[in-house]
C-alpha cells in the first residue's frame, strides 16, 4: 500500500478525499483482495441514518489479513504472544501457522452449526484464541461479540442475551498480573441468565481445574484435533455485519455498535499503514485487550492486513514490575509501541531510574490512544521511552469510528504536544456551538462532529437502529456527533477536551453514568445515586458517586464497601466508584431532574463559584453536600 510520506502529500491526498471522495476510496481500496469488486463505492444519508460502502462487493477479511500473504510471507511471524509471567515461554504463530488455526477453527464453529450471520460471543483473555476466533468468525461471515473479560457475569449475560449469541468461547482461568479470574465460574453463573448459548467452548489455558456441563461445554483442543484445516473464504457481501462490540453512552444499557465490513477493513487497513508510518517487516505492539475496539482493529485485523508482526500480551504494565512494557519492547525489538496515557502516566509516577538497562533503540514510532494525553505525560512518554527520536502520534477515535480519524502522521505532521492534531484522509470534521451552528475559523471550541461518512463507521445500534439515529445523528442534523468537546488552536490543530456527555472515561474504559447508578441503586440501602467524573492523576477520570441512604448508619464504611463489590459485581471491577458520598439529598431542579454540573463541580473540588443554583427545588441541600464532601485532589 502507498502511503503518504511529506505533509505536502497529506495535504494533497487530504484535498482529493473531499473533493473526490469515492474515487479517493476506491483508488485505497485496491490494495485489498476482492472476491467481487463493488458496484458503488459510497450511498449514504444521515437522516435514516444509511450509509453503505463498496456495495455490490464480495471480501473476506480473513482472506485479506492472512491467505493474502501466504505468497509472500508464510513464514514470517504474524502474531507473537508474550505471557503474564515473563519467566514462562512466549509463543509465536507464522502466517501459515495462523492459517492452519484460523481454518480449523472455522470449520469447528461451522461443525458445532454456527452459520453466517450468527452471533458468536468471544470471552477470552489476552491469548492467541482470541484472535484466531475472531478471524475464524469474519472467515464463514459468523459475528463476533467480543466481552472484555474483566466483565462481570452479569454484564456478559446482557451482552449474550442482547446479541442472541449460540455459540460462547472461553477459557478456564487467567492471571494478570497476580490477579488470578475465574473465566469459566463467571461463565457458568452468566448462563443461568441466558437462553440462547447452545454450546460453550473452553481453552484449556491453565490447567485449572474447572466445572463442565455434559453435552454444552466442549474442549478447545479435543474440536480442533478433530477438523479440517482446509476452508475456504467464504464470499461476504460488503455490508455483511462483522462484529457487535458494546460501548457505553449516556443513557440506559450498553449499546451493541455495529461494524460490517468491507468500509471497516479499508479503512483501518489504510489508516494503520499511514497514521504509524509502517514500514514492511516491523514489529507492532499495541497493549490493548481485544475486548475493546482498540484491540480488534490496530492488534489484530490491521496490522495483519498489512503483513505485519502484532504483538498480543497477556500481562499488566506493572507485572512483575514497572519496566515490563520497557522489556517487552527490548525483547521483541518492537518498532512501533501504542498504548495508552493512563499506563503511561501510572509508570512515570514510579520514576525513570527503570530505564537504566532497558535498549529501547528498536522503537521507531509510539502511539496514545483511549483519553486526553496531557502535555506533561507526552513529553516523559518522547523523552524517556522515544529518547527524542521517535514522533509520538495521539490518535483519536472511537469504538463507532471504528478507526483512528484524527492523528498526526509519523514523521509527516509537525508534531504538538497533547494535540490529536489533523483529520485523516476522508474525515470531515465540524465543530459546533450550542445552537447548532458550525463554528468557523481558528481559535475556537465547540462539540465535535463529522459531516461526511468515512468507510470505518458503525453502521447501527445491533437489533435498534432508532437508537443509533438518536444517539448520534439527532443532537444535530445531517451530522454524527462524537459526545466529544474539541479545541481549534489558531493553526488549525485539534486538541480534544474530553467528553461533553454523562460518559466518564477511567483509565481509558468508556463508563456511562447511568450505568454506574443503576448498578448503586440496586442495593437495598439506597434510594438514588449520582455519579460524576473528576480528574485523576493517573487514570485520567476518577468516579465519584453521591448516594441517598434510607436509613441512618453510625458508619459508612461497610456500605461504601458493599457498594464498590456490588458495582464491581454488576458491571466489572475496572468500574468500582472511587469516592462514595452518602448525602441527605440530590440538588434537583422542579422538574426533577439533578443539576450534574453541580456535583460534578463539588467532585472537582471546584468550589467558589457553583453557578447559579437558584433553579433547585431546594438550594440548601448544595450546603449539605458540601459538608461532607470527599477530597478528591
Ligand atoms: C476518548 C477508544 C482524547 C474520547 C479508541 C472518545 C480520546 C472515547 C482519544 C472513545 C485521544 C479516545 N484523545 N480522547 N487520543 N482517544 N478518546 O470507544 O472521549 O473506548 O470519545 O474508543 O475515548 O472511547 P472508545
Amino acid at each position: 500500500m502507498k502511503s503518504i510520506e511529506t505533509f505536502e502529500e497529506y495535504k494533497t491526498a487530504y484535498q482529493k478525499s473531499i473533493d473526490q471522495p469515492e474515487e479517493f476510496w476506491a483508488e485505497v481500496a485496491e490494495d485489498f483482495t476482492w472476491q467481487k469488486k463493488w458496484d458503488n463505492v459510497l450511498k449514504w444519508d444521515f437522516d435514516g441514518p444509511n450509509v453503505s460502502w463498496f456495495d455490490g462487493a464480495q471480501v473476506n477479511l480473513s482472506e485479506n489479513c492472512i491467505d493474502r500473504h501466504l505468497g509472500t510471507r508464510a513464514n514470517q511471524v504474524a502474531i507473537i504472544w508474550e505471557p503474564n509471567d515473563p519467566n514462562e515461554p512466549f509463543k509465536t504463530l507464522t502466517y501459515a501457522q495462523l492459517h492452519d488455526q484460523v481454518c480449523r477453527f472455522a470449520n469447528v464453529l461451522k461443525n458445532l452449526g454456527v452459520k453466517k450471520g450468527d452471533r458468536v460471543c468471544i470471552y477470552l483473555p489476552m491469548i492467541l484464541e482470541g484472535a484466531i476466533a475472531m478471524l475464524a468468525c469474519a472467515r464463514i461471515g459468523a459475528v463476533h461479540s467480543v466481552v472484555f473479560a474483566g466483565f462481570s457475569a452479569q454484564s456478559l449475560s446482557d451482552r449474550i442475551n442482547d446479541a442472541e449469541c449460540t455459540l460462547l468461547l472461553t477459557a478456564d482461568i487467567v492471571y494478570r498480573g497476580d490477579k488470578k479470574i475465574e473465566l469459566k465460574k463467571i461463565v457458568d453463573e452468566a448462563l443461568l441468565k441466558t437462553r440462547c448459548i447452545k454450546n460453550v467452548v473452553v481453552y484449556n489455558h491453565r490447567n485449572s481445574p474447572i466445572n463442565m456441563q455434559q453435552g454444552r461445554d466442549l474442549w478447545w483442543s479435543k474440536l480442533m484435533a478433530d477438523a479440517s484445516n482446509i476452508c475456504p473464504a467464504v464470499p461476504i457481501e460488503a455490508e455483511d455485519p462483522l462484529f457487535i462490540l458494546y460501548t457505553s453512552g449516556s443513557t440506559g444499557k450498553p449499546k451493541g455498535v455495529l461494524h460490517t465490513t468491507a468500509g471497516y477493513m479499508v479503512y483501518i487497513g489504510y489508516t494503520f499503514k499511514n497514521v504509524f508510518n509502517y514500514q514492511d517487516g516491523e514489529v507492532f505492539c499495541c497493549t490493548a485487550d481485544i475486548g475493546w475496539v482498540t484491540g480488534h482493529s490496530y492488534l489484530v485485523y490491521a496490522p495483519l492486513l498489512n503483513g505485519a508482526t502484532t504483538i498480543m500480551f497477556e500481562g499488566v504494565p506493572t507485572f512483575p514490575d514497572h519496566g515490563r512494557f520497557w522489556d517487552l519492547i527490548d525483547k521483541h525489538k518492537v518498532n512501533i509501541f501504542y498504548t495508552a496515557p493512563t499506563a503511561i502516566r501510572s509508570l512515570q509516577a514510579k520514576g525513570s531510574d527503570i530505564f537504566a538497562n532497558k535498549n529501547l533503540s528498536s522503537l521507531r514510532v509510539l502511539g496514545s490512544v483511549g483519553e486526553p494525553i496531557n502535555e506533561e505525560a507526552w513529553h516523559w512518554y518522547h523523552e524517556n521511552v522515544g529518547k527524542k527520536n521517535c514522533d509520538i502520534v495521539d490518535t483519536w477515535w472511537q469504538t463507532e469510528t471504528g478507526g483512528i480519524l484524527i492523528s498526526p502522521i509519523a514523521n509527516v505532521t509537525p508534531m504538538k504536544p497533547a494535540f490529536a492534531s489533523f483529520p485523516l484522509p476522508g474525515v470531515q470534521l465540524a465543530l459546533m456551538d450550542d445552537k447548532g451552528n458550525e463554528i468557523q475559523g481558528n481559535d475556537v471550541e465547540g462539540n465535535l462532529c463529522l459531516k461526511f461518512p468515512w468507510p470505518g463507521m458503525a453502521r447501527s445500534v445491533y437489533g435498534d437502529h432508532p437508537r443509533f439515529k438518536t444517539t448520534y445523528f439527532s443532537t444535530y442534523k445531517g451530522y454524527y456527533f462524537t459526545g466529544d468537546g474539541c479545541k481549534r488552536d489558531s493553526d488549525g490543530y485539534y486538541r480534544i477536551t474530553g467528553r461533553v456527555d454523562d460518559v466518564i472515561n477511567v483509565s481509558g474504559h468508556r463508563i456511562g453514568t447511568g450505568e454506574l447508578e443503576d448498578a448503586i441503586d440496586e442495593h437495598g440501602y439506597v434510594i438514588e445515586s449520582a455519579v460524576v467524573g473528576y480528574p485523576h492523576d493517573i487514570k485520567g477520570q476518577g468516579i465519584y458517586a453521591f448516594v441517598i441512604c434510607d436509613r441512618h448508619l453510625d458508619s459508612h464504611e461497610q456500605l461504601q464497601k458493599e457498594i464498590r463489590e456490588h458495582v464491581a459485581k454488576v458491571v466489572g471491577p475496572f468500574a468500582r466508584p472511587d469516592k462514595i458520598q452518602i448525602v441527605p439529598a440530590l440538588p434537583k431542579t422542579r422538574s426533577g431532574k439533578i443539576m450534574r454540573r453541580i456535583l460534578r463541580k463539588i467532585a472537582e473540588n471546584d468550589i467558589s463559584n457553583l453557578g447559579d443554583t437558584t433553579t433547585l427545588i431546594d438550594p440548601s441541600v448544595v450546603d449539605k453536600i458540601l459538608a461532607g464532601r470527599l477530597a478528591t485532589t
